[in-house]
This record gives structure tokens, C-alpha cells and sequence, in this order.
């Protein structure tokens, strides 16, 4: 079936994600075009989707690869009723959820890295954006942007990150419905998210561990300036990764961008 406003609408038909459709042709980024529409008072599971990015934004200033017709560029507009500390926590929580789905396509092979990339076979086939608005002690609104490569090709991916990405198409030899896996991608979110509004972050921990990889692995954990190396030991109650070091102490790390050493 077609990828456009009208299939996702029926498909999305009753849900709290999707109860509002942006499917848009082209746009900088999805998710300045949905925090603009939140700040004008878009509701809770509003979804913006573009069939191409011109500025598609990674975490940490990068640019997001965002070519017409072949992924998904989607944001996400949530309210949830939490202090800003935890907001960062629906990260992981989408986490999950693409990984979940990406686990229905390649069983066995897809893997959270922490904190926001799912992996397939060691390659980045997803990345995840938040972005939030506070109002006063509270959050008055939270962006959750997701790019997933899903028939993009191998030769099409910038050299830049060709050795360390991929996509579904990729990894299992032919085109995918993108609306099969949007439709699944929320699917999984609303009720990970549910989840998470009734239960905390402690209703999401173990599922996060059990979408990862990463326990046991050493890996160096960049922020800035400042590196740290260790071995995994977990995530912490509130969502900071928990690293191991020599000494035999466990510091918490609560952003950076982590990549697995190699022996
Ligand atoms: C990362 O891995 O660094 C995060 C990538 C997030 C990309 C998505 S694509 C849809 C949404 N719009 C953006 O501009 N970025 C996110």
C-alpha cells in the first residue's frame, strides 16, 4: 500500500500517535516543523512526517542523511507529566520501541546503543532526537524525533557513513512497506509510552536491557571534553548508563556519545 497522509490516517485511526497527520513533501526538519506546531498548541501524539529532510538534524550538531521516498523522517509530539530530569527518559523509551520493531524485521540482530541509536548487526539503522520545551518546573512539551533507514541503499549512503550504517532493505535483501513499519513504529511507542506515564521509567528499564547489547561491552564514552572509558555494567533507575571502571568503582553517565572498543 502507498506511503501517504491518507493510508497512515486509516491506519492510525483511534490511536492517540497519529491522532493528527502532518505528512508533508519536504521540510528542513521534521522536528523543528513539529516543535513549531506544538508551541502553537498541537495536541499530544500529533506525528509529522516528511517524504525528504533539506536539514535533517543528528544529535550533537550532525547532519541526518534525509533522501526523498526512501525512510522515515517522523516527529512525535508529546505532553507527558514529568519534570524536565525525566523527559530525557522518552529517549530510551522510543529507544524500545524502534528497536522492537526493528528486532520484527532482522529477529535476533537489531541492538539499543545507548542512549538513542538501534543498531543492526553493529550498524546504525536508526537515530533518535528529543527535543523539549519547559514551562516553569514542568515540561510543557517534548519532540520525539526518529529517522529510520529503511530502503535506502548501501551505495546511496553518504561515504561519510557507509562502514557503520545500514538499513532494513539492507539487511534483509529487498524493499519494506515504510508504512507497515511506520504503522508498527507508533504502534509500539503509544504503548511503551503508556507504559511509561503509568509506571515510570522502572516500567521501561528491563526492556531496555533486554533490546541491548551493550552489557559487558567496553566501550569509551565521549562528552565533550571529556572521555570515559569502561566496561557496561547497566542502566542506572533513571536511565543513566552505569560503566564500570578499573578501580572497581561505577560512575554514572548521564550523556555523551558511547562507541564500543574493539580488542
Ligand atoms: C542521531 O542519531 O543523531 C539522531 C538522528 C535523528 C534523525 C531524525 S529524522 C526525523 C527527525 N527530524 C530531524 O531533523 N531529526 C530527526
Amino acid at each position: 500500500m502507498d506511503f501517504n497522509e491518507a493510508t497512515l490516517k486509516e491506519r492510525l485511526a483511534g490511536k492517540l500517535i497519529g491522532r493528527q497527520v502532518h505528512f508533508l513533501e519536504e521540510i528542513g526538519s521534521t522536528n523543528d516543523y513539529a516543535f513549531k506546531l506544538a508551541h502553537d498548541g498541537a495536541p499530544e501524539g500529533a506525528v509529522v512526517i516528511a517524504e525528504s529532510q533539506t536539514s535533517g538534524k543528528g544529535r550533537m550538531n550532525r547532519v541526518w542523511q534525509s533522501p526523498p521516498r526512501r525512510n522515515l523522517y517522523t516527529s512525535i509530539v508529546f505532553r507527558p507529566p514529568v519534570e524536565p530530569a525525566a523527559a530525557s527518559q522518552i529517549t530510551l523509551v522510543a529507544g524500545v520501541a524502534a528497536a522492537q520493531t526493528l528486532a520484527s524485521y532482522c529477529p535476533g540482530r537489531a541492538a539499543i546503543k545507548w542512549p538513542n541509536d538501534v543498531m543492526i548487526g553493529g550498524r546504525k539503522a536508526c537515530g533518535i532526537l528529543t527535543e523539549m520545551k519547559t514551562a516553569g518546573n514542568g515540561v510543557e512539551f517534548v519532540v520525539v524525533g526518529i529517522g529510520v533507514n529503511i530502503n535506502i541503499r548501501k551505495e546511496e549512503l553518504d561515504e561519510a557513513f557507509r562502514e557503520h550504517s545500514t538499513s532494513v532493505r539492507e539487511e534483509v535483501g529487498g524493499p519494506v512497506s515504510r508504512l507497515d513499519m511506520a504503522v508498527q513504529l507508533y504502534e509500539n511507542l503509544e504503548r511503551l509510552y503508556a507504559r511509561f506515564i503509568r509506571e515510570g521509567f522502572a516500567g521501561i528499564r528491563q526492556l531496555w536491557l533486554d533490546n541491548t547489547d551493550m552489557v559487558g561491552k567496553a566501550i569509551r564514552v565521549a562528552f565533550r571534553d571529556d572521555i570515559k572509558e569502561g566496561r557496561v555494567a547497566g542502566i542506572d533507575h533513571d536511565g543513566a548508563l552505569l560503566l564500570g571502571n578499573n578501580p572497581g568503582e561505577t560512575v554514572r553517565i548521564i550523556a555523551g556519545d558511547a562507541t564500543i572498543i574493539k580488542h
